[in-house]
């Protein structure tokens, strides 16, 4: 048994779609959340900047004696694991598009990962796909922009809307049937997206998938907690602004946030 916090890192909001799925699964656990939104977003950094960057993440979770780290945004992962992994020796897990599950439920045999641009071009998801689902047609669409607006805690409306429906324009005509998105931002435009795609496309996001593993791994290593403490967030930005779209996230109240210096 292990009654240390869960570390949780995004570049902002976005990995409380992580967040929200570990609470579910895993009531005892306690959280660390860190949104990095000083440098978001993560989207648009090269990959020697990224690895910089999110190694001071970890450094700062492990400074809080976090027993594992959830890497809550699939750009950092596809760019820095295995480096990240190679260096730190905490286990650290990472979010990324479940190729597999859409190679699994496809019946057309046609479709997409949604993501950031920076994650739609990297080599890592290219493995992911060849790996798992090799004989599958998988569109994969970069998009900018999206994860701004749900850092100002827009998820509907007219904006939110028009943005969404330019962002998946490319796939209208794709004739997919399941999307994997790619971009811990985005399941907060899950009902945007299904307005847009139609209720016959299927929308994937990874926070239960990463949930599962997580709980997996700290149950092969004895180390699931009994207790649940306290959740404690963190922002490199703002603290009042983090609160406040936090909140409107995750449809409760967060406690205080706390000024990160990383
Ligand atoms: N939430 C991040 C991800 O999952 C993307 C946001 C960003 O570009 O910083 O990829």
């Amino acid at each position: 048994m292990d009654n240390r916090p869960i570390g949780i890192f995004d570049s902002g909001v976005g990995g409380l779609s992580v967040l929200r799925e570990v609470q579910k699964l895993l009531p005892n656990e306690s959280i660390i959340y860190l949104a990095d939104q000083a440098n978001i977003p993560y989207g648009n950094k090269t990959e020697s900047q990224l690895r910089k960057i999110i190694s001071k993440d970890i450094e700062f979770l492990e400074g809080k004696d976090v027993k594992i780290v959830i890497i809550a945004c699939n750009t950092a992962t596809v760019y820095a694991l295995d480096f990240l992994r190679s260096k730190f020796n905490i286990p650290i897990m990472g979010v990324v598009p479940v190729v597999k599950t859409l190679a699994n439920k496809t019946k057309s045999g046609r479709v997409a990962v949604f993501s950031t641009p920076a994650t739609a071009k990297s080599q890592y998801l290219i493995n992911l796909i060849n790996k798992f689902a090799p004989n599958t047609q998988v569109y994969t669409v970069g998009s900018s922009g999206l994860e701004h607006l749900v850092e100002q805690g827009k998820t509907n409306g007219e904006e939110i809307n028009k943005a969404v429906k330019k962002a998946l324009l490319p796939l209208l005509t794709k004739n997919v049937d399941s999307i994997a998105l790619g971009c811990t931002h985005y399941p907060f435009l899950n009902a945007q997206m299904k307005k847009v795609l139609g209720s016959k496309v299927r929308i994937y996001d990874s926070g239960s998938a990463i949930a599962r593993r997580t709980r997996q791994v700290l149950e092969n290593e004895n180390s699931l907690s009994n207790r649940h403490g306290k959740d404690y967030f963190f922002t490199t930005a703002d603290p009042d602004k983090f609160k406040k779209v936090a909140e409107k996230l995750l449809g409760y109240g967060v406690d205080r946030v706390y000024k990160a210096r990383l």
